[in-house]
Parts: structure tokens; sequence; C-alpha cells
């Protein structure tokens, strides 16, 4: 089964649709989750997972962590806030210490694809790729894609881009009287570049799972 969680807390976001989209090209069992409206808290220390590998914190985490452990690969779609991964996303990654005790490993060697959405473009260098990555590989995953969809920023649709200096719309196409279709980021169904992108990864999945 290949799991795909959209870090996001907007259901219907880019992160969600960019999921959605991978999970489509792949052959096999698949299963969404999304962590729009899910209570995750971060790992707050206590050390009950160090005898069972079975985190004691009673939310929203645990009926991931066993679709996490069943899965035989895993797609992250973790949106970039203030250039590291979302909160959300972030606290799913901590909570998985719980899975590495004593030897266990229990998401190791399982493939993972990350890619992070955002406004940024700056690929090589994402922290929250990096940073991402990081996380998965301390839990002995073999991340075999990573890569950057675009988004827009919340600028666009907040109500108070067109007069805003310090929002994103000034600072991109200066004092515009509306925010037109022409000025408006793409959505993701009209990224040829981050299509080809979900498509490529999910090639990668199919040929781990044949
Ligand atoms: C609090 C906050 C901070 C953000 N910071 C950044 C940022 O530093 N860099 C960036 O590229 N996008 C930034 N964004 C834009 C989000 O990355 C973008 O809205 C998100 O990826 C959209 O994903 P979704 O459609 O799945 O919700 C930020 C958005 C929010 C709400």
């Amino acid at each position: 089964m290949i799991l795909g969680i959209s870090g996001s807390p907007r259901p219907n976001g880019i992160s969600a649709n960019a999921i959605k989209y991978i999970l489509s090209k792949c052959e096999g069992e698949t299963k969404y989750i999304s962590l729009a409206g899910k209570h995750i808290g971060g790992c707050i220390s206590c050390l009950g997972c160090t005898k069972d590998n079975e985190c004691i914190v009673n939310d929203d985490f645990q009926e991931i962590a066993n679709l996490m452990v069943q899965a035989d690969a895993i797609v992250f779609g973790i949106p970039n806030y203030y250039d590291i991964p979302n909160a959300l996303s972030h606290s799913l990654l901590e909570r998985c210490f719980c899975f590495r005790h004593q030897g266990a490993f229990l998401l190791k060697d399982k493939a993972a694809v990350i890619f992070s959405t955002g406004y940024s473009s700056d690929e090589a260098n994402s922290q929250v790729l990096k940073i991402t990555d990081y996380f998965l590989k301390m839990n002995n995953m073999k991340v075999i894609s990573k890569f950057l969809l675009g988004a827009y920023s919340q600028c666009y649709t907040c109500k108070y881009g067109l007069t805003c200096e310090d929002g994103n719309v000034v600072k991109n196409h200066g004092f515009v009287d509306k925010i037109c279709p022409s000025i408006l980021p793409p959505k993701f169904e009209q990224q040829p570049e981050s299509l080809l992108k979900c498509e490529n990864a999910a090639q990668l999945l199919n040929q781990i799972q044949a």
C-alpha cells in the first residue's frame, strides 16, 4: 500500500491535490490522509514509546502511525511555512521518534517521496526538503525523490493584497487595480512542470511495487 500524507491544514489546497494526483498514478492499493483538522502535538519527550515503539500520547497521530507502519511507501506533501515545514507536518515528523527504539526502526527501508509546496522555487537549497529528509533518514527510510511544487502566497486571496506594501502582490506586480487571472499564480493542475514531477515520482513508486 502506498500512503500519501498531505501536511497542509487546507483540505483542498495544492499539497492535497498533488498527493491525490500522485496516488492516482500509482498502481495497486493507495491510501490518502490529510492532516487538515487533525490534532497532532509535537513529541513531549515522555519516553513512553521506548519500551515497545508505540507512542502513548493520545491524539490523531495514532491512526496515522499505524498506516505509516503498514505502508510499503509513503508520500509526504509538506507546505513551506517560513522556510521550514509547517507545524502540523513538523509535529507528525517529530512523533516518528516512537518508531526507532531498541533497533526496531519500524519505518526502516520504506521508500519515501517528499515534496514541498510554496512560492519559493529554490529546490537545491530548500530547507523544507532538507529538514524532512533528515527526519526520514533518522528513521532509516529511503528517500527516493524530493522536489518543490509551486503554490501561491496567501497575499493573493487575503483581500488586502492590492494595497498592502509588505505583501507579495505589490512586491511581484506593483500596485495594480485588481488581481486578474493573468497575475494569479497557477493552480496545481495548470502547472505542467509540477504535474510531470508528480508523474515521475509515481513511476518510481510503481517500480518499487513491481
Ligand atoms: C504562515 C505562512 C507562512 C508561509 N511562508 C512561506 C515561505 O516562507 N516561503 C514560501 O515559499 N511559502 C510560504 N507560505 C506559502 C505556503 O507555502 C503555501 O501557501 C502552501 O504551500 C500552500 O499549500 P496548500 O495549498 O497545500 O495549503 C507561507 C504560508 C503561510 C500560511
